[in-house]
């Protein structure tokens, strides 16, 4: 079975309801109708009932069974209104702001994960990262232990002999532009964790790369990556972590023995956890584009899961992503 279909699996075990805010927009309605045929979630659609219908008839997504909710007319927003004001006052929030706010797609479906009415979230197929991230921050914020709200992305590359049988976890691809060390130990505890949770990999391999291998260059970038990896030691003792390294050290067997002899990691890593976004980022797009890998971006660390789409998403890549927000739902306690 691939990551994805594991992912399937687990998700039809125990279905979660996945709120999806953007439930107007023709992909998201596809993507419902065959997350509810498949029994993958129970997909909660927000939007104008009259609109969702409309489209679902253009498309042909077939709505029997979806919940459709509209926030303007939700006998529910006053509630969630109540709530947020309560959550965001001491930053200023208005009871009057906090009314509006409430009967937003986005600010309702985030409010119905944090009070217990959804048990997750996926948009983007029309907003921005920023858009739904900055009010999940601000709502259902990070988990107990969590510093950091930060992204993992699962690879899922063609060459089998790299990482968990070609299954490869990078960190942090999309939120924390400028990770200070103490972050990045925390995104490194967390991207084992998601390794752990998504992929099924039992003995997460951490190691935090850089443009040097166990002291080969000496640049304070270079010794941001070393502190990170002493404090992630402290925060998470058991697991098997190490750094600084750079990316052929972290995967190749030969290279890893002959750079970092004796590392419990160097050559067979399986988490890869990059220095800052810009790394991140232009890393798991090679990754994909150039490698052919398959990826998948969840968010790590929030509190409940919330979960972002790329703007030029398909409807499976939106199935996909709900299916990944399940799961992460039932890992709550
Ligand atoms: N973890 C936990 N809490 C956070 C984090 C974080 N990583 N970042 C911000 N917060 C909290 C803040 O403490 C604040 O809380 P408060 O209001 O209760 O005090 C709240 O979130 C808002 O913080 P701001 O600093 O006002 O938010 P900011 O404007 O910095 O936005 C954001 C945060 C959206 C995550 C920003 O860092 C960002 O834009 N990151 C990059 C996103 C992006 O464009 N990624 C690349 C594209 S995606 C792709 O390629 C797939």
């Amino acid at each position: 079975m691939s990551m994805i279909e594991k992912v399937y699996a687990k998700a039809r075990a125990d279905v979660k309801r996945i709120v999806l805010p953007e439930g107007e927009e023709e992909r998201t309605l596809l993507a419902a109708a065959k997350l509810k045929a498949e029994g993958l979630a129970e997909p909660i659609l927000l939007g104008k009932e009259e609109t969702i219908r409309r489209e679902a008839g253009r498309v042909g997504a077939d709505l029997r069974g979806l919940t459709l909710l509209d926030p303007e007319t939700s006998e529910k927003a006053g509630e969630y209104a109540d709530a947020l004001y309560e959550l965001r006052k001491a930053k200023g929030l208005t009871r009057e702001a906090a009314a509006d706010l409430a009967r937003d797609p986005m600010y309702y479906g985030i409010l119905m994960v944090k009070l217990g009415d959804a048990d997750g979230l996926v948009s983007g197929a029309v907003h921005t990262t920023g858009d739904m991230l900055r009010p999940a921050l601000q709502i259902i914020k990070t988990r107990p232990g969590m510093k950091v709200v930060s992204s993992s992305f699962l690879m899922d590359c063609p060459n089998k002999s790299l990482g968990e049988n070609g299954l490869l976890v990078y960190a942090d691809c999309v939120v924390m532009p400028c990770p200070t060390a103490e972050e990045l130990a925390h995104i490194a505890v967390a991207a084992a964790d998601t390794a752990r949770t998504l992929c099924g990999i039992e003995e997460p391999k951490v190691a935090l790369l850089s443009f040097s291998t166990k002291g080969s260059a000496k640049h304070e970038l270079v010794d941001k990556v070393q502190q990170a990896t002493q404090i992630a030691h402290q925060l998470a003792p058991e697991l098997l972590l190490d750094g600084e390294m750079q990316m052929d050290a972290a995967l190749i067997p030969e290279i890893g023995a002959s750079k970092a002899p004796g590392s419990p990691v160097a050559g067979h890593a399986n988490v890869l956890i990059f220095p800052d976004l810009q790394a991140g980022n232009i890393g798991y797009k090679i990754t994909q584009r150039i490698g052919g890998a398959e990826c998948f971006a969840v968010l790590q660390g929030l509190a409940k899961p919330c979960n972002d789409l790329s703007r030029g998403c398909s409807a499976e890549d939106i199935v996909n992503t709900v299916a990944i927000t399940a799961v992460q739902a039932q890992a709550v306690t």
